[in-house]
């Protein structure tokens, strides 16, 4: 089955290219999966996923996990233009449980400029957990405006707008298996 395959016939139109298929992110969250269980070996740990986008990740990311491990779900938003982000954070959903002396792990889509992460870190830094570590499944280095040490990083991909495996524009495409560039024409028609 080609990657465009893998893509629901409803959507495959709109794709401009697929730039990271199902089976490598399979691949590397079981590796991340892997890791981050050696890391924790003795220890409970609690994923903070960022929704909407980390929904996915989080889900996989849990199945892969040989330690003692809870769940929790922030949401966030930013202001400003649609498909980047302006830095100024809303909390619409806070966590459920106090996080204080437990070992938390935030879970990403993707780091765009860090400041969406930057402002998490401080706030949850503030609830001394125990220790708290980044993870997410998507990096953009060249576009990144804060210092941000993310310890589990999938992949690292150039400055594109991308959809899928979670990350959504105008709240489509999240349902994609893969990572994929939309064509042009799409954005115009939100
Ligand atoms: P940051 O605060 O600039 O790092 O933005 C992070 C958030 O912007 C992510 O959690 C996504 O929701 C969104 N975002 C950034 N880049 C993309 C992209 O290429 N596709 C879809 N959403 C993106
Ligand atoms: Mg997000």
């Amino acid at each position: 089955m080609s990657d465009l395959d893998a893509i629901p016939a409803l959507h495959r139109d709109d794709i401009e290219s697929v730039l990271i298929s199902s089976d490598r992110i399979e691949a590397k969250i079981a590796e991340l999966g892997a890791r981050m269980s050696q890391d924790y070996t003795g220890r409970d740990i609690l994923l903070v996923a960022v929704l909407k986008g980390a929904f996915l990740v989080m889900a996989d990311l849990a199945r892969h996990l040989e330690v003692g491990c809870s769940v929790d779900f922030m949401a966030v938003s930013s202001y400003g233009a649609a498909t980047s982000s302006s830095g100024v954070v809303r909390i619409l959903k806070d966590l459920d449980t106090d996080i204080e002396g437990k070992h938390v792990v935030i879970v990403e889509d993707i780091v765009d400029s860090g400041l969406t992460l930057d402002y998490l870190v401080k706030n949850l830094r503030s609830r001394k957990p125990a220790s708290l570590e980044l993870m997410a499944l998507l990096t953009k280095p060249s576009r990144r405006e804060v210092d941000l040490p993310v310890k589990y990083v999938g992949f690292e991909i150039p400055d594109v707008f991308v959809v899928g495996y979670g990350l959504d524009y105008d709240e489509r495409y999240r349902n994609l298996p893969c990572i994929a560039t939309l064509k042009p024409e799409v954005y115009g028609a939100a």
